[in-house]
């Protein structure tokens, strides 16, 4: 079995570190206030949230997880919602069906079988009703079921996807009904920085200031240096300090990417007995690139030449894009124009703002470029 694990949720001895993040996230969360968890794509958010949940279940919460990813529309997201809140709700589920049905307007509760014969919730439109009524509904039922002794915490994952029901006035809706809840805590996450820290902190928006912002950063090297250690010793190989620190760097330290280089070279080097060397982490990277080639060309072929030159100029430089320097090594136009390819790239989850710098979302595709243009 390979000893690393990427692009699924992570736990067990999957799973290391973010020891604080987890009693930061805790804390607030049971002292009833409302965090929103971001981080850039591949930080580890949905499985540090994961674990947060699965303790405060063990400590007596009820909890709910949510991903906005998969919901599209005012009608998913009833559907999917109210299953969940059944779901988790800790009563038996036929007297979770009866509450429902006295709650909620517009549905009428029932309970299925599934494949292996378990019961579940399901539900059915009753014509012709209202579904902002039941909308309003389902967003206040957690704090319906939820006591000052059994506290409710639920996790909304992608929030920022929220936007795209926006025509709806969805956003304002569930505002303006959970800041009335007082035994439901809210954890909000997602990957699309700008978005969502745009939600919390813009005057206009229906979410602003109403929660406390916490931003992921990526986990310290020395714990992964240590993970890596640890998972390569299960069969005997070794992987120097120095190496291990070469790999971390190598893709900026993001969580995914140290598990799926880590991955690869275990392959690679499993029934060989040898020593892991910076050789191996570079055909590793080789090897992912070339498996990921033809999507990076798909993406490269849909951009402008003058975006090419600044995806260009941003592998080299994540800093000093606008000095004349750079702008004239790479060929670049004006400034402005320059920024509105970068803005652009931003939006798509091409790259990510930091403070002062840019930086590639997907270390690889940096890698990638580098290599082919
Ligand atoms: N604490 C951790 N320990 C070990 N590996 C981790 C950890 N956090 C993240 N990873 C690695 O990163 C991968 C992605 O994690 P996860 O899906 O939790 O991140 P995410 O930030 O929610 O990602 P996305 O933006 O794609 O939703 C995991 O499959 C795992 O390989
Ligand atoms: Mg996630």
């Amino acid at each position: 079995m390979n000893p690393f694990k990427y692009g699924k949720i992570v736990e067990g001895e999957y799973f290391y570190d973010r020891k604080d993040e987890l009693l930061r996230i805790k804390s607030t969360l049971s002292g009833g206030n409302n965090l929103v968890l971001y981080a850039p794509r591949r930080y580890g958010k949905s499985s540090l949230v994961k674990k947060v949940l699965k303790e405060l279940k063990n400590e007596g919460f009820v909890t709910v997880y949510l991903d906005f990813m998969s919901i599209y529309s005012r009608e998913s997201f009833i559907k999917a919602y109210t299953k969940e809140i059944a779901q988790n709700e800790p009563n038996s589920i036929e007297k979770t069906v009866k509450k429902i049905a006295k709650l909620i307007r517009g549905i009428v509760p029932s309970i299925i079988f599934n494949n292996q014969g378990i019961p579940e919730f399901s539900f059915s439109w009753i014509d012709g009703a209202e579904k902002v009524e039941t909308l309003e509904d389902i967003i206040d039922l957690p704090e319906k079921f939820a006591t000052n002794k059994k506290q409710w915490v639920i996790a909304f994952d992608e929030f920022q996807e929220i936007t795209k029901l926006n025509g709806e006035s969805f956003e304002k809706i569930l505002r303006s009904l959970i800041q009335h809840h007082k035994n439901v805590s809210y954890l909000f996450l997602g990957s699309r920085t700008h978005l969502l820290k745009d939600m919390f902190s813009n005057k206009n928006r229906a979410f602003y200031n109403s929660a406390m912002l916490l931003n992921l950063d990526t986990i310290n090297k020395k714990y992964s240096v240590r993970y890596l250690r640890k998972q390569f010793s299960k069969d005997d190989i070794v992987i120097p300090t120095d190496v291990a620190e070469y790999l971390i760097s190598s893709i900026n330290s993001i969580p995914y990417y140290i598990q799926f280089i880590a991955a690869e070279i275990w392959q690679q080097v499993i029934n060989k007995k040898v020593e892991i060397t910076i050789q191996h982490i570079d055909n590793a990277i080789e090897t992912i690139v070339e498996l990921k080639s033809d999507y990076y060309w798909e993406l490269i072929n849909k951009q402008t030449n003058y975006r090419k030159k600044v995806l260009i100029a941003l592998c080299h430089s994540s800093t000093g894009l606008f000095s004349k320097e750079v702008t004239k090594k790479f060929n670049l136009g004006a400034n402005s124009t320059t920024q509105k390819a970068i803005s652009s790239f931003i939006t798509e989850g091409i790259i990510e703002h930091f403070n002062d710098n840019y930086e590639f979302s997907d270390p690889i595709f940096r890698l990638f470029l580098i290599k082919n243009l």
